[in-house]
């Protein structure tokens, strides 16, 4: 049973906001390809079919209860790109908001006693912390190589490499 309305509320909302990462993500992607970047690129599109995998997973969970999901539109992505740094320590940003709306969730499904939905929430807790992992280390490396000649080349060159693999986990095995 799901029925705290407060707690439904939040998890459609958590469907549009997966979309829109993958959206901004997607933004990311767009600039960096048209940059002469396309390991970046390739990062960041696999990072969308991420966000759009989580955005199902959020469907997939409401529809185990029988509960049709809000598709309402997509914002455009509210970020204006000035380089690569900015698109690295924004991607960062983007998922620190997204880790406090998902603890937001949490704390509400939690204090509802709604504890399927807690336990749904704790791979999404994890695998954020993984998220905000992977952004930091990116603008880490990015920091230490921006200045030697070839630094950007070699980051892109490795980044091209990255494959979408499927996250293994679902809401109803
Ligand atoms: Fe859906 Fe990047 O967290």
């Amino acid at each position: 049973m799901l029925t705290n309305e407060k707690v439904i509320k939040l998890l459609q909302e958590q469907v549009n906001a997966e979309f829109y990462s993958a959206y901004l993500y997607l933004s990311f992607a767009n600039w960096l390809e048209v940059e002469g970047l396309p390991g970046f690129a390739n990062f960041y599109k696999i990072q969308a079919k991420e966000e759009q995998f989580h955005g199902e997973l959020f469907m997939d969970y409401l529809h185990a209860h029988g509960i049709l999901v809000d598709l309402p539109a997509i914002d455009a992505p509210d970020f204006k790109v000035k380089d690569i740094e900015s698109i690295l320590r924004e991607g960062l940003k983007h998922e620190q908001h997204v880790t406090a709306l998902i603890h937001n969730i949490y704390k509400e499904a939690l204090a509802v006693h709604d504890f399927r939905t807690t336990e749904m929430l704790n791979w999404f807790v994890k695998e954020q912390l993984e998220e905000e992992v992977v952004a930091q280390e990116l603008i880490d490396k990015f920091m230490l190589l921006k200045d030697s000649g070839n630094g950007i080349y070699i980051m892109d060159q490795e980044l091209a490499s990255r494959e979408w693999e499927e996250p293994e986990f679902s809401i109803v095995d």
